[in-house]
């Protein structure tokens, strides 16, 4: 991976994540989804006051990208102002794992420090579509 994209996706995660949409949590999360072209698509959680219905900033940003038609994915930044590295949620970590299996996480915390992983180290033994195809 070239550094100037990583570059581009953290931008682009930190910017979305000053649109964060929390005022019950006041947690704001930024994402940056790069497809296989080199497109970004950004994200922020938006929260909801039916507090069940909030979308995490990572949906947000594949949610976009899939209703643009995108389908092959490489990597994504996640931001936000933690000490600790802030890892996606269950949630989306299945939708991450369904639509990008072969997704690379960057994870940054409010030092600017990265940690790398991957969508099948954050899901091991997943459900996966060919569970449906095989019953
Ligand atoms: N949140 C995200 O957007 N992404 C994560 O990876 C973890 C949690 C949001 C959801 C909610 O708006 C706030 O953070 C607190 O849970």
């Amino acid at each position: 991976m070239d550094n100037g994209k990583l570059t581009e996706l953290i931008n682009s995660a930190e910017a979305a994540q000053q649109r964060a949409v929390a005022p019950y949590s006041n947690f704001q999360v930024g994402a940056a989804l790069e497809t296989e072209s080199g497109k970004i698509y950004s994200g922020c959680n938006i929260e909801v006051s039916s507090y069940s219905l909030t979308i995490c900033a990572e949906r947000v940003a594949i949610f976009k990208a899939l209703s643009e038609g995108e389908k092959d994915f490489t990597q994504l930044v996640v931001t936000a102002k933690t000490k600790d590295f802030c890892p996606p949620c269950g949630a989306c970590r299945q939708v991450l794992i369904d639509y990008a299996p072969n997704i690379k996480i960057f994870m940054l915390n409010s030092a600017g420090e990265a940690k790398e992983t991957t969508i099948a180290e954050l899901l091991p033994e997943a459900f996966t579509r060919n569970f449906l195809l095989d019953s």
